[in-house]
């Protein structure tokens, strides 16, 4: 089967303080955000993207795949679980549905994979995710530590998400309605109970946001297996 991605690109990028939204800015030739796009639709069971953008955006129409049939545009929101359900809203009859960071172009073709043949046997939904490696603090917010987290189950949440279209769309808009802090999809899915399934993936695919990753992202992106 093949599925459509939502690929939230509406942030402005102010960690990376760069002169525009970082998923704009150049790598080997091409902007993070065509890196991304192209990069997903190369992968055999993606068929559509839907990319949600600012408003206000102005650099968008300027790339060479702005047109293509597969790639659909929908406004994106003031929080990113806005901009991800604006890009749910689009889509009319599938019953999965993919969530994937514009500022993650180095994603392994094979950690897709991996990812779309686990999800379906998890009625809830699955993610990417890596294991944590450094030792973890828990710190008071002036810096100084309250203890160590025990590192055994402590995983980054990568993105693609993968989840059952309906599932996903109540739980963002429940979350949003109840205020509750969502900086993924599957929190969004935990805060309604759901169990979503940690799929081990590289730790290359890394999220762009401060100036140091992006000649990180270019090393991986010559670098990389897909
Ligand atoms: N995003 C979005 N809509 C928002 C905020 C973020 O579509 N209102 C997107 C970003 O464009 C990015 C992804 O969500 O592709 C992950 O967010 P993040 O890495 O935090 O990007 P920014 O919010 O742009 O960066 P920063 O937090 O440094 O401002
Ligand atoms: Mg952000």
């Amino acid at each position: 089967p093949q599925y459509t991605v939502v690929v939230p690109a509406a942030g402005i990028g102010q960690r990376m303080q760069a002169d525009r939204p970082k998923q704009y800015l150049t790598i080997a030739g091409k902007t993070i955000l065509e890196h991304t796009l192209n990069n997903l639709y190369a992968h055999p069971q993606i068929k559509q993207v839907i990319v949600a953008l600012s408003p206000e955006d102005e650099y968008f129409t300027h790339l060479p795949l702005a047109n293509q049939p597969w790639v659909k545009r929908v406004h994106g929101g003031s929080e990113r679980a806005n901009s991800v359900l604006a890009g749910l809203d689009s889509i009319d009859d599938e019953d999965w549905v993919l969530v994937h960071d514009a500022a993650r172009p180095c994603l392994a073709h094979d950690d897709l994979s991996k990812l779309l043949a686990i999800a379906t046997h998890s009625p809830h939904g699955a993610i990417l995710a890596c294991r944590a490696r450094d030792t973890m603090k828990r710190a008071s917010s002036s810096q100084v530590i309250l203890h160590t987290e025990c590192r055994d189950n402590l995983w980054h949440a990568l993105t693609p998400q993968f989840f059952p279209l309906q599932l996903l769309r109540s739980a963002l808009t429940n979350a949003l309605k109840q205020k509750v802090q969502i900086t993924d999809e599957a929190s969004a899915i935990e805060w309604a109970d759901g169990k979503v399934h940690l799929v081990e993936g590289r730790s290359s695919n890394i999220k762009v946001t401060q100036p140091e990753d992006l000649q990180l992202a270019e090393f991986y992106l010559q670098h990389k297996v897909v």
